[in-house]
């Protein structure tokens, strides 16, 4: 795989999620066009990506399409890290750190979590919620460690939901909902976890501290409670391969008005 060296001034966007979600096999089909067999990450990798001409990128709309930078622009840096849970430190240093960074895809495999109802009986889901509400915080605390009152740069994250082609797959509205409940129980274990370890409720301070996601509330976590620190949530469901060839469109269309 081509290795870019000379693009750090390409718009940028981070690919994170849980192991064997498919990040690694979408990543090569958008660099491509077509599907390679991919084995587990152990390091992360980025790769020049362009647009394809269908789609228009955002930052077009009020070119002349004779325009000779179009070229330039539609060009993009797509970055692919390690899900496993041992290796995320990646995926947390690119959020940290972000070079021209555009937005986020946290995928999933939306077959993966579909087992099982809501409770206890979950473990993918379980997972997925966790790794997510980690990034989430991440996004948030830009915000809250901020010395300016300023609200932080837009950063938007796609929830890629993957697999769609398996018949055990949930939809991507279900994913949406599974994912934000799920986080509200992560939310209040953590929140738990941290009383229990001997921290007194007055240094918690929950509503402004930061190692609470959303807002202060102990209702139910929304994707939508992250539009205050400028993080716009959206999910879009799609299948990198599949009986019937991938469906990536939504995905590529999220990258393009991002873009
Ligand atoms: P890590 O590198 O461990 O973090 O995993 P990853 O997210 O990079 O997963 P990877 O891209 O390696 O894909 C895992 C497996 O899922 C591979 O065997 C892929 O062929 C398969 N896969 C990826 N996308 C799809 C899809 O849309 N449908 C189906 N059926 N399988 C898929
Ligand atoms: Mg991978």
């Amino acid at each position: 795989i081509y290795r870019s060296t000379s693009s750090t001034t390409l718009p940028s966007f981070l690919l994170v999620g849980p192991s064997g979600a498919g990040k690694t096999a979408l990543l090569t089909l958008f660099e491509r066009g077509q599907h390679v067999e991919t084995r587990t990450s152990q390091v992360p990798i980025s790769v020049e990506v362009s647009l394809p001409v269908s789609t228009n990128a955002a930052s077009l709309k009020y070119r002349s399409v004779n325009d000779p930078s179009n070229q330039v622009h539609k060009k993009f840096l797509l970055a692919d890290t390690p899900g496993h849970g041992k290796l995320r430190h990646y995926a947390f240093d690119g959020v940290i750190k972000p070079q021209n960074l555009k937005g986020i895809i946290f995928m999933v495999d939306a077959a993966d979590i579909s087992m099982g109802n809501s409770g206890s009986g979950n473990e993918a889901l379980r997972q997925a919620a966790e790794y997510l509400h980690d990034i989430l915080l991440l996004l948030q605390k830009r915000s809250t460690s901020s010395k300016t009152s300023k609200a932080p740069k837009e950063l938007p994250i796609l929830i890629a939901a993957n697999k769609l082609d398996l018949f055990t797959a949930l939809p991507a509205p279900l994913v949406r909902t599974a994912l934000e409940s799920e986080i509200s129980n992560v939310r209040s274990s953590k929140t738990k976890g941290l009383l229990d370890s001997g921290i007194g409720m007055n240094d918690l301070d929950i509503g402004e501290e930061k190692e609470w996601l959303g807002d202060g509330g102990d209702g139910k976590f929304e994707f939508s409670q992250m539009d205050e620190v400028n993080v716009a949530v959206s999910v879009a469901g799609g299948n990198v391969l599949g009986a019937d060839g991938q469906d990536v469109k939504q995905w590529w269309d999220w990258i393009a008005s991002n873009l």
